[in-house]
């Protein structure tokens, strides 16, 4: 059974690192995909909870960016072929998943990367709303120019660059979207859906305006009309044998045997 709840983006933007932090138990594996130059979890929560905490991302240029105290591994999530010799108790998003192409394959992937039991947490803008259709539909040069005229610092050698955005099954709580998660082999535990957005805050009459409209849609809800929204998947535990096997098997594939892996601590 699902929870669906909805709330305004300012407490949906708020919820998602407690929400990541309260998934954590000490020692427990995490997996941030498109983390970037900005890894979710900050390097003190890493170290003070004994975070086995790995960024995997596809450009290594924003790995570059990233902070020397993380592991790193540069590659798609994306990829149909992509096999790691790990497997996490946790795989998190932050605002990746409107920029795969191929949603169906990166949620795949992310359900072979759990361990049985263990959760997917993933926060995306939803295609729905004015300034992500503008995102998508916009060819890169003007797309970037309104961009620029809403929001600052989003420069290509920044922590915030823009990339191509695509939305792929980047839905809110739609009953559809909850069928395509379950059809995959998830529970969906939680849906959480988000009004409004922060894009207009340059632009006091279309903010005032955004604001009303969010207002109408908290009092009157429709899943398709969010601005975001937080997933948060389960892949469903195995039996205990399998669990036994399952363990032993990550075990002898320790993260020291990735050869590709960039530990930088
Ligand atoms: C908007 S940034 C978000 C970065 C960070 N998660 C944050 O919240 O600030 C999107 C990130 O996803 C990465 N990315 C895009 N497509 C990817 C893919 N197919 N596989 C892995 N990473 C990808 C980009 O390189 C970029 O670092």
């Amino acid at each position: 059974m699902t929870t669906v709840r909805y709330l305004p983006w300012q407490e949906l933007f708020a919820i998602f690192p407690r929400l990541v932090e309260d998934t954590l138990t000490t020692g427990v594996s995490v997996c941030d995909i498109g983390g970037g130059a900005n890894p979710r979890l900050g390097p003190d929560i890493v170290r003070e909870r004994h975070l086995n905490y790995l960024v995997l991302d596809i450009s290594q240029d924003e790995l570059d960016k990233t902070p020397p105290e993380y592991r790193t591994l540069c590659a798609d999530i994306g990829d149909p072929d992509l096999r790691l010799p790990q497997q996490f108790d946790l795989v998190l998003s932050h605002t990746l998943l409107e920029h795969v192409q191929n949603a169906d394959v990166v949620h795949r992937n992310v359900h072979r990367l759990l361990r049985p039991g263990g959760r997917a947490l993933h926060f995306f803008p939803t295609f729905h709303t004015l300034p992500f259709l503008a995102n998508r539909l916009l060819p890169s040069g003007p797309g970037e120019w309104l961009l620029s005229k809403v929001q600052r610092g989003r420069s290509a050698d920044g922590n915030h660059a823009k990339f191509p955005a695509f939305y792929s099954w980047c839905r809110g709580p739609v009953a559809g979207q909850i069928q395509r998660f379950t059809e995959l082999g998830y529970e969906v535990e939680t849906y959480l859906g988000a009004f409004g957005h922060g894009y207009y805050r340059r632009l006091p009459l279309l903010d005032r305006c955004e604001s009303v409209k969010q207002r109408t849609l908290l009092r009157h809800p429709h899943p398709s009309l969010t601005s975001y929204a937080l997933v948060c998947l389960r892949r469903p535990p195995v039996g205990p044998e399998e669990d036994r096997l399952a363990t032993e098997a990550d075990r002898v594939t320790d993260r020291e045997q990735i050869p590709s892996l960039a530990s930088r601590a």
